[in-house]
């Protein structure tokens, strides 16, 4: 079994983006950061590469190609205070899925990685 079946398969990463971006909505940091009005979109290509990571369909890749996430993150501005205001608003969607602990760890440890390391710039 996928970790993504696992843990519930769609319904669970739908729950966890929706969180996710319902925090970023009302966030002075990030809000400003997500060029489009409509965060529908930005939910919707999040939530299909999370699928994908984790062992679900690949129609982030089919639709987006290579995720490349480094790369497609340059535009923006991603410093330390916007990672940590990514990973607040992620841990609080985390928590809201209350998984089983080891599963719980595995999910939070790949996104506290992924956030460390999508940071691209240390300026005030
Ligand atoms: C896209 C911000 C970390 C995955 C974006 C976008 C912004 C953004 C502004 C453009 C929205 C859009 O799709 O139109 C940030 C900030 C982060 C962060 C401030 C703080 C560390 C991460 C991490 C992941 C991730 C850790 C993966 C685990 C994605 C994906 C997209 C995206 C998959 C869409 C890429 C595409 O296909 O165009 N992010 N992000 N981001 N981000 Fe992040």
């Amino acid at each position: 079994m996928t970790f993504y079946e696992a843990v519930g398969g769609e319904p669970t990463f739908r729950k966890l983006v929706d969180e996710f971006y319902a925090g970023v909505a009302t966030d002075p940091v990030l809000r400003p950061l997500y060029p489009e009005e409509d965060l529908g979109p930005a939910n919707e290509r999040f939530r299909l590469f999370l699928i994908q990571y984790w062992g679900g369909p690949t129609t982030y890749s089919d639709n987006r190609g290579h995720p490349r996430l480094r790369m497609r993150h340059a535009p923006f501005r991603v410093g330390p205070a916007e990672r940590d205001a990514w990973l607040r608003h992620m841990r609080r969607a985390v928590d809201s899925l209350a998984l089983p602990v080891d599963q719980e760890q595995q999910l939070w440890e790949y996104l506290e990685r992924a956030a460390h390391f999508m940071v691209n710039t240390f300026e005030e």
